[in-house]
């Protein structure tokens, strides 16, 4: 009967599902790349050890609220804010802008992983490691768009499924096999045994200790801060917190379902995937490269990698094949999360079908895809940023996203529910059935305190303060 009266709103049918697909879009290139590459530029173990205390103290306050926060609304990301406190609807815009402004940029990148993952499906894979190949792919003006159309598509079709039928659906698909490849891989690594021109011989082992035992050397204030720094802004990142995502999909989740044990099953998988990730690629490209190599940056992907799996001929092909069906689901998974933010967000503002909201969405976005491509080559310019560093359309995408926006949005929640709502408004809804709400005190603490701190040094750094 009620059925008949309200349209129910779509919703994940398990807790599991649940934890899936978000964790889907937790785990995503910044696990698989990033992370690694912090871990070995900020002396390994000691990055390790302060990103674990992150995780479990600001990462798990501010993952909470957002799932909380959908969850109790029963809306998504433009509309929530605004039932949470009438006056603070503005928030909901800023999280509508986030992942709209991410998600064009973002498929540009999985249009690349799309290109290596068939470069290599077709034996191509000598041809990633010659000179030029990534910056010939990149630069040419039809191909990285024509990719991109291709990761576009495949996100499209599974929003435009549903939450049960498609993200529900392919996640559970995806995240296992992404679980499984990432250990095998990681592995693998570990047995990896070079010797180089010179003569001289490194072994994955040499790498994952390097990887895991912190290196206090020559450690200052200076440089714990820029640790913790980098840490916070990559747990940021990697938890999909700040951009709406969380909060749409809160909103399909069951009310019987336990929302802390969830939100700590997925911040063990968020960070389980990132520890493999870099227990997958600092053993290898240590073993091949040296330590040097490490600090490749964005690069370590596209670039470093290819050429450690041509080192191991034949096989390596095939690691190389599937690091990169790996690499593809799981920027699809976090693609996903981001369209079905902007997706939901059109359904409940204006009442349209999903159809209807996907199509305007992916097709709005797909023109700012166009014009990101086209960053490298015919609108290509250099542009200084606030925080130093130098780049063209995409960079300045993720500069205004991730170091301007982000922090914004995640300072303004933390003063909405610390401050204005109150932290009972999140701690009820953990607890609706009874559950036992684990860190209650710390979340408090976290709330109102520690997190808009943070946040705020966050935001300062992305406006180059601390230069
Ligand atoms: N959390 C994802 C990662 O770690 C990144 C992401 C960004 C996901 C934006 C969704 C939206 O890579």
């Amino acid at each position: 009967m009620e059925n008949q009266l309200k349209k129910q709103r779509n919703s994940f049918t398990s807790s599991i599902g649940f934890v899936l697909a978000a964790a889907g879009s937790a785990v995503g290139l910044g696990n698989i790349w990033r992370f690694p590459y912090l871990a070995a530029k900020d002396g390994g173990g000691l990055f390790l050890f302060v990103y674990l205390i992150l995780a479990l103290t600001f990462g798990f306050a501010l993952l909470i609220t957002e799932v909380a926060i959908g969850r109790k609304t029963q809306e998504s990301p433009l509309t929530a804010y605004k039932k949470i406190n009438s006056r603070w609807g503005f928030l909901g815009i800023f999280s509508f802008v986030v992942p709209f402004i991410i998600y064009p940029y973002y498929c540009v990148i999985g249009g690349w992983v799309m290109k290596y993952m068939f470069t290599y499906l077709a034996f191509q894979g000598p041809a990633a490691v010659q000179d030029g190949f990534f910056g010939g792919f990149i630069t040419a003006q039809w191909q990285p768009i024509l990719y991109a159309a291709i990761f576009a598509i495949l996100c499209f079709v599974i929003v435009y499924k549903g939450v049960e039928h498609g993200i529900e659906r392919y996640s559970k698909i995806l995240m296992p096999i992404l679980a499984v490849i990432v250990v095998f891989i990681a592995v693998y690594s570990l047995f990896i045994k070079h010797t180089d021109a010179d003569g001289v011989t490194r072994t994955g082992l040499q790498g994952a200790a390097i990887y895991f035992i912190p290196d206090f050397s020559g450690l200052t204030v200076q440089k714990l801060f820029t640790v913790v720094l980098d840490a916070m802004g990559q747990l940021f990142y990697s938890l999909s917190i700040a951009m709406g995502i969380m909060v749409a999909y809160g909103s399909y989740m069951k009310k019987d379902v336990n929302l802390g044990k969830s939100i700590n099953q997925i911040e063990i998988f968020d960070t389980g995937i990132a520890l493999l990730a870099g227990m997958m690629i600092i053993p290898a490209v240590f073993a091949f490269s040296g330590k040097d190599a490490m600090s490749a940056g964005p690069g370590l992907m596209f670039i470093t990698l290819p050429k450690v799996f041509d080192s191991l001929g034949k096989f390596g092909d095939f690691i190389g094949l599937i690091f990169f069906v790996m690499v593809m689901f799981a920027a699809l998974t976090s693609a996903v999360s981001i369209l079905e933010a902007i997706t939901s967000s059109m359904m409940d503002k204006f009442k349209w079908s999903r159809k209807k909201s996907v199509l305007v969405m992916a097709g709005t976005t797909f023109v700012l895809s166009i014009i990101v491509c086209l960053g490298y080559n015919v609108f290509y310019f250099d542009l200084k940023l606030p925080n130093g560093s130098v780049g063209q359309i995409l960079d300045i995408f993720d500069y205004a996203s991730n170091n301007i926006l982000m922090p914004i949005v995640g300072f303004l929640t933390c003063i909405l529910i610390g401050w204005v709502a109150k932290p009972k408004t999140v701690i009820e809804e953990v607890t609706l059935n009874g559950e036992k709400f684990g860190r209650k005190t710390l979340y408090v603490i976290m709330i109102k305190f520690v997190a808009p701190v943070l946040l705020f040094v966050i935001l300062l750094t992305g406006f180059g303060v601390f230069q």
